[in-house]
């Protein structure tokens, strides 16, 4: 399986790869639907991820965030995200993530296509200002602006349209990579979960490295289940770029 995999990447011209909280996992950030320690395992979505949440109690939703602001700030980016800079240097690879916790970025992987957004930026409810705070607790929830408005935080919430520069940069890549590859998500959120039909439609050989079967198992070139901070190292091994 990582052989067929690295045999994969070595043959690509253009490989775009999608991450999910999955790729975090080993790095002590908790995913959203494991079933004891995923965060809507304890949390309500709707009560905390959406507009209308945020208008009814922005105190507790602000709170929430800012708390998920620190914690992943002190989490290090795992093998995973670094085996995915290894194969960046090495080949043309574009990386479109759902995580919002910025450990791709920090690890070195470029030109991070975002399409939920990040924990670190925060948005001016009044002007749409938008500012990177300082990596410690919030004075007040919420934050206040320098126009004196509450500050969201600078992530999709369910409901909202996806950013649409990121979505634009997104679907470029994934109608000319010759590789798909989807790691660490369940496939169950959209737009994001239809990105493997898009580019197998646009002729792209596809691959899934998941812990556990999704809905797009099926459907891909090649399905290894097992934790991504393995499989990815191995295969940038495999490929002489340890
Ligand atoms: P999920 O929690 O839905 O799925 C995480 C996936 O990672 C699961 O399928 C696990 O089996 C898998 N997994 C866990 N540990 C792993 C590991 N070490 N290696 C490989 N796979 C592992 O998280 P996402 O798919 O990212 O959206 O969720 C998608 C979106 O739903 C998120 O971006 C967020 C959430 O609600 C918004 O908030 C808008």
């Amino acid at each position: 399986m990582i052989h067929q995999a690295a045999d994969m990447i070595q043959a690509a011209e253009h490989v775009a790869v999608l991450t999910g909280a999955g790729v975090s996992a080993e790095s002590g950030i908790p995913t959203f639907r494991d079933a004891l320690t995923g965060l809507w395992a304890r949390y309500d979505p709707a009560q905390l991820a959406t507009p209308e949440a945020f208008s009814r109690d922005p105190a507790l939703v602000t709170r929430w965030y800012d708390e998920r602001r620190l914690r992943c700030a002190a989490c290090d980016p795992n093998p995973a995200h670094h085996a995915l800079v290894t194969l960046q240097q090495s080949r043309r690879l574009t990386l479109i993530t759902q995580n919002v916790d910025r450990l791709h970025t920090r690890a070195g992987s470029l030109d991070v296509i975002e399409i939920h957004g990040n924990l670190f930026t925060w948005r001016c409810t009044r002007t749409g200002t938008e500012v990177e705070p300082p990596i410690e607790p919030f004075q007040t929830h919420p934050p206040l602006s320098e126009a004196g408005a509450p500050m969201r935080p600078g992530v999709v919430w369910f409901g909202e349209m996806l950013p649409a520069r990121a979505m634009k940069a997104a679907h470029a890549a994934l109608e000319s990579c010759d590789l798909f590859m989807s790691v660490g998500t369940s496939a169950l959120v959209h737009p994001a979960a239809g990105f493997v039909d898009l580019a197998r439609h646009h002729g792209a050989a596809t691959i899934e490295i998941n812990a556990d079967p999704t809905p797009i198992t099926s459907d891909v070139d090649l399905a290894i289940q097992a934790p991504a901070g393995e499989v990815l190292p191995a295969v940038t091994e495999l490929l002489g770029l340890a």
